[in-house]
């Protein structure tokens, strides 16, 4: 039997700030979850931190001209803060650039080393002997061997789509120097997964059936593919630093300390507090305490395999008995991207939307991408503050409030007979805390708060059913019964909404006079004891406009503006002119009759999206040619008077009903824009070209 509770986080790469898509996968459902367990008086701890190692915290610090460690300083403190502001409860967030956790993970990594339980292999890897690095595929670029495109990369090529491995590409270069590079050997230690491929499989695909399918499916595709050693150093002078005599140059691949950073930050809050949080090895090394790990879905691998690989070689851990993952949430129907600044981010949020944290978080679970991808959008936002936290939730609480303040002096009144309408809504809030225990229990929050949103429901329904401002006229008796019965079920979701909207459960307990809130008295209809004085009476949900949702959207049609032009940028940048085709004779050229015209006339073709039709005057009368130019000239008039390039002799084709008597010539630019030929200056109209 499980005695307490760890919880931990994904750390989030402090390269940049955290935005909803972490929110919704991770932060958010960790959050619910650990609310609850506190609720229900279990003994948890909560554990989060930044992950500080890795390449694109150093890509970021190249980018914006800083040291690796500004940046890190930099985002941690963001994203901490955020957190904060945010109500993310963490018992402790730290950092993997601590001394704690250097050493921690560096001795991690030393008893695995003197136990044999890596392996060392020598390979060959890209190396630019300027700057005396090995690059990582990212970091290396090339032509692309199936395309040709230059400036692929060496995992991808984003031309024509391969998956490319840095071997491949042609005439490789560092990315960021420029610099030709070369192959060197440098050897490695590897965690040899495939060892443990036996063990893992009984762990994960026996004993753990009840893990949610698209994690279980992630682990049984790895290991139906069969494991292999994965190497856990790399040569990066980022990083914690490899242990071991002669690794100068190489440290800890970062998905071998990050994780560590679990155990290293739990050990700092111990080490600090012991008398509170008690002894860090309680936590990691007693099977008493049951360990959950909230990821996102592209950390499956690490969490479900690499990660208790490594926990089981050295022998003393504990392995996580859940691992409950998120799918992806989209932004506006794309993927939300760092590097694309496609994202909501949460800072920015919070400067927003001030004392609206509730408001997000209640359309990130709602909306949360338990089992599929989901989608972000702002009119969804808008959509759920005002038809279900204000309409619904917001409107009945205010209801209750005012009317005890307009009828009773704002005094809880006192309860007489129920009637069947009303026993029939108490029966509703019967087994709520049962519901609610067994979906939170299970991991399912967005049922759990749909469930959480349906007793307001009930509530608001039932105010709306019973009209007591009607009554108030005639049965003052009745009138109390109804409202203390309405303002215990507004107590009651005091308590089932805290898990989930902290902020909006503390301030409507403010409202109810209510001083702490008891979890296990959820169900009750007794919380509030008649003649008590309510606080005073403010609205828990504001209606949201127009204005500040627009304002959101015109800030994502900038960013969606800005990237295109970007993307058109170095599309135009890696432009190069066509290789020369085969040669051709004379009397193959001869054979062409190219000649001038003035164009007569020049106007789109009905019904196509291609087509200009030109009138021509060619020497001899009038000539029509269609030509499939329209997208370059969305306004063909700008043509007429000018003189064209056009060869005579094709035969007559008909297209969209309209017979064509040659092609006019055109030049197509880099941006695949089509540009009509002409003369260097006016000619007799029917002149050959030659
Ligand atoms: N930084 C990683 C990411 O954002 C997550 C690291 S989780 C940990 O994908 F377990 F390694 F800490
Ligand atoms: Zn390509």
């Amino acid at each position: 039997m499980f005695k307490r509770t760890l919880v931990t986080t994904a750390l989030p790469y402090a390269n940049g700030p955290v935005h909803i898509g972490h929110l919704a996968g991770v932060y958010v459902p960790a959050d619910i979850y650990v609310r609850y367990l506190r609720l229900k008086g279990r003994e948890v701890l909560f554990v989060g931190g930044s992950d500080e190692h890795g390449v694109p915290v150093t890509i970021r610090a190249r980018k914006e001209g800083i040291t690796t460690q500004q940046v890190v300083d930099r985002y941690h403190e963001l994203i901490k803060s955020s957190f904060e502001r945010f109500g993310i409860s963490f018992d402790v967030y730290s950092r993997t650039t601590s001394a704690i956790h250097h050493k921690f993970a560096s001795d991690f990594f030393r008893k695995l080393y003197d136990e044999g339980k890596f392996i060392e292999q020598t390979t060959e890897q890209f190396y630019d002997p300027e700057t005396g690095h090995f690059l990582t595929d990212r970091n290396i670029r090339g032509e692309c061997p199936h395309c040709h495109a230059a400036g692929a990369y060496g995992d991808q090529c984003e031309k024509c789509g391969s998956t490319l491995s840095p071997e491949e590409l042609i005439n490789p270069y560092n990315a960021e120097t420029g610099n030709a590079l070369v192959k060197k050997p440098t050897s490695h230690w590897y965690l040899p997964l495939d060892q443990y491929q036996q063990w893992l499989e009984k762990w994960i695909l026996e004993d753990h059936k009840e893990w949610r399918p698209n994690v279980y499916g992630q682990c049984k595709s790895w290991l139906d593919g069969g494991l292999r050693p994965r190497a856990v150093t790399r040569d990066l002078d980022w990083g914690i630093p490899v242990p071991v005599e002669g690794a100068e140059g190489k440290v800890l691949y970062v998905w071998f300390d990050a994780p560590i950073g679990y155990i290293s930050n739990t050990k700092e809050l111990c080490d600090a507090q012991p008398e509170r949080f008690g002894k860090w090895e309680t936590w990691w090394k007693d099977d008493t305490t049951r360990l959950i790990h909230f990821i996102g879905k592209d950390n499956i691998v690490f969490h479900c395999i690499v990660f208790p690989a490594m926990l089981k070689a050295e022998g003393s851990y504990i392995l996580p008995d859940n691992v409950p993952s998120n799918e992806f949430l989209n932004l506006e129907g794309d993927k939300i991207s760092t590097s694309r600044n496609w994202a909501v981010w949460l800072n920015e949020y919070l400067d927003d939307f001030p004392g609206k944290q509730d408001v997000l978080r209640y359309v990130l679970t709602a909306n949360a991408p338990e089992t599929k991808d989901n989608d972000f959008t702002w009119a969804d936002f808008q959509a759920r503050n005002n038809n279900e936290l204000v309409a619904i939730y917001g409107n009945f609480v205010n209801r209750a409030l005012v009317l005890t303040n307009k009828y009773f002096g704002g005094k809880v009144p006192t309860s007489s007979d129920f009637t069947d309408y009303d026993r029939q809504t108490i029966d509703e809030f019967k087994n709520v805390k049962e519901q609610l225990e067994s979906l939170l229990e299970e991991f399912r929050f967005r049922d759990a708060l749909k469930e959480a949103m349906n007793l307001a429901r009930i509530g608001n329904k039932y105010l709306a059913d019973t009209e007591p401002w009607k009554l108030a006229k005639t049965d003052m008796d009745r009138t109390a019964t109804i409202l203390n019965l309405s303002l215990q079920i507004a107590a009651n979701l005091s308590i089932a909404f805290e898990p989930f909207l902290p902020f909006s459960s503390e301030k409507l307990r403010k409202m109810l006079g209510m001083e702490t809130v008891n979890w296990d008295a959820l169900g009750s209809l007794n919380l509030l004891s008649a003649g008590a004085q309510l606080g005073e009476v403010s609205l828990l949900f504001e209606k949201m406009d127009d204005e500040p949702i627009q304002k959101q959207l015109d800030r994502l049609a900038r960013i969606k503006k800005e990237n295109e032009e970007a993307a058109k940028q170095a599309e135009l940048a890696n432009w190069k002119p066509q290789p020369v085709k085969t040669p051709v004779s004379i009397d193959d050229f001869d054979k062409m009759d190219i000649r001038v015209a003035t164009v007569l006339n020049c106007q789109p073709v009905k019904k196509s999206e291609r087509l200009l039709q030109f009138t021509l005057s060619d020497g001899f009368g009038e000539r029509t040619i269609l030509s499939g130019i329209a997208q370059s000239y969305p306004d063909p008039s700008v043509l007429i008077g000018k003189q064209v390039l056009y060869i005579a002799n094709f035969p007559p084709r008909k297209m969209m009903g309209i017979e064509s008597q040659g092609m006019i010539l055109s030049a197509v630019d880099a941006d695949g824009k089509l540009v009509v030929t002409t003369t260097f200056r006016t000619v007799h109209d029917g002149a050959a070209v030659g």
